[in-house]
């Protein structure tokens, strides 16, 4: 690819976030203005190191701290069913959707700053990298010491292990999940990997079940804690340490949603056979190396073979051309099953659901209500808001009603955040998140959580 062609590549919006790119185009101001590079050969004048840095820190604190303030108003805005009017956040960044808590940004800026250095840059701007990890600290911030975490949901791919690999007995992350489970927190591990029996998720994650059913130290209802919500929101399995995979799986009867529950069968096929065909289009017109592969709540395409690869501009095209044909279809109009197109980096996904469905599932599995007829009594179905703007039906809404654990004590850890044929962002309308970018990132995010919980408890 032509650097010129990878600009232009880059700039299209389904390779941003909105947001970041915001709060990005803030800063580069005062990086303008106050960094000074000239420092680097003119020693200790007043364009010194430590000076430069003073000055950049307090300038994009400032700005984070004014950046907060209108995330405030924002929240007061969404929370006043009376105010008919935007907020002025929602002015200036369009696609902006629903904050589930404040976000301390100073303070995030602050911690970050103390690891990254950002203000000691003087020919490296603030980057979209460095506000992503920002925004992460802000919301662990959030939801440990302004309020409480009971659920983390977790993507698999990317998030706890590369991509395509399984969580190994050696894995950081592993002890890290220990311990939130031994602080009472619950886990959902919330993948898009759709397989309808235990072994298959064994296989996957057998280094943190077995770690669970050898830990003497995890009280039986911490080791109750874990559930896996396989296939976006169609497959859901508990920990068991007394089945054959350590996985118990759990029939749809038992934690369907009430809106779930009227996804019609024939939708749900008919659906799938207009992605498949749309799949085998892609695969002819763009000469792919790849194949069809159906399943009974997805169908997508992989490589031939293991040593193949389909470029990502070819993956990126196969989930935009999808996602319209289903969206225009007659079944995609009448919008009576969700559905989720998405990049999975080797391959692409159409999922029945999507990550909304999945953890709010967990939310509700986890709230009390599992394994009774509370479950299809209550519900409340808001619309689904997404942050830079979503595709294909999605969002459940829920966060508010009884016997939830709500949005703002949830969150979700995923690496799929940009809004074309991304899936951990659908999570975005019924949870926090934090967008990570490899395993070793959730393991920093891990360590970041503990500590700010370690305080808190202490
Ligand atoms: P996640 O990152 O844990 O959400 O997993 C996404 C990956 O799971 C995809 O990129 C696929 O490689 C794999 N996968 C396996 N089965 C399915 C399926 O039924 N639907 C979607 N993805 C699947
Ligand atoms: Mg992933």
């Amino acid at each position: 690819m032509t650097s010129r062609y990878r600009v232009e590549y880059a700039l299209k919006t389904h390779r941003r976030d909105q947001l970041i790119e915001w709060i990005k185009g803030l800063l580069a101001v005062p990086f303008v203005l106050y960094s000074q590079p000239t420092g680097v050969f003119e020693g200790q004048g007043k364009n010194s190191l430590a000076r430069t840095r003073e000055e950049a820190h307090r300038r994009y604190s400032e700005i984070l701290r004014d950046v907060e303030l209108m995330i405030d108003d924002h929240i007061a805005h969404q929370n006043d069913a009376e105010n008919p009017f935007p907020s002025k956040l929602k002015l200036l960044v369009p696609s902006i959707g629903v904050f589930f808590t404040r976000l301390p940004l100073e303070a995030a800026f602050k911690f970050q700053d103390r690891k990254r250095y950002i203000s000691s840059r003087r020919f490296v701007s603030p980057s979209f990298n460095d506000i992503r990890l920002m925004l992460n600290s802000a919301q662990i911030m959030a939801v440990t010491t302004h309020g409480t975490l009971q659920l983390a949901t977790f993507d698999g791919d990317v998030t706890l292990y590369d991509d395509g690999q399984s969580l190994e007995p050696d894995s950081p992350v592993i002890s890290r999940l220990l311990d939130l489970l031994r602080k009472n927190v619950k886990i959902g591990i919330v993948t898009a990997a759709g397989y309808t029996t235990a072994d298959r998720y064994y296989e996957r994650l057998h280094g943190l079940l077995d770690a669970m059913a050898n830990s003497a130290d995890l009280t039986p209802s911490q080791k109750q804690s874990l559930v896996v919500m396989g296939g976006e929101a169609n497959y859901l399995f508990e920990f068991s340490p007394s089945s054959p995979h350590l996985l118990s799986p759990v029939p749809r009867a038992r934690w369907l949603t009430p809106e779930m529950k009227t996804w019609d069968q024939h939708d749900i096929a008919s659906l799938l056979d207009v992605a498949e065909a749309a799949l085998r289009d892609c695969i002819k017109s763009l000469n792919l190396p790849a194949t069809v592969m159906r399943k009974d709540r997805a169908v997508g395409i992989i490589p031939l073979r293991p040593d193949l690869r389909i470029p990502r501009e070819s993956l990126e095209e196969v989930v935009l051309v999808v996602q319209k044909i289903l969206e225009l279809s007659m079944v995609g109009r009448a919008r009576r099953v969700p559905f989720c197109a998405f990049n999975g980096g080797r391959d692409v996904f159409v999922d029945i659901g999507d990550k909304s469905w999945g953890v709010t599932v967990v939310q509700r599995w986890f709230g009390g209500q599992h394994g009774n007829d509370a479950l299809s009594s209550s519900s409340s179905a808001s619309s689904s808001v997404s942050v830079s703007g979503g595709i294909g039906i999605g969002g459940s809404g829920n966060g508010n009603g009884d016997g939830f654990i709500k949005g703002e004590n949830t969150l979700h850890v995923g690496d799929q955040f940009l809004s074309a044929g991304a899936n951990d962002f659908r999570a975005r309308s019924v949870g926090t998140t934090a967008w990570i970018a490899s395993p070793l990132e959730t393991v920093e995010l891990l360590d970041e959580l503990g500590e700010l919980m370690g305080k808190k408890m202490s």
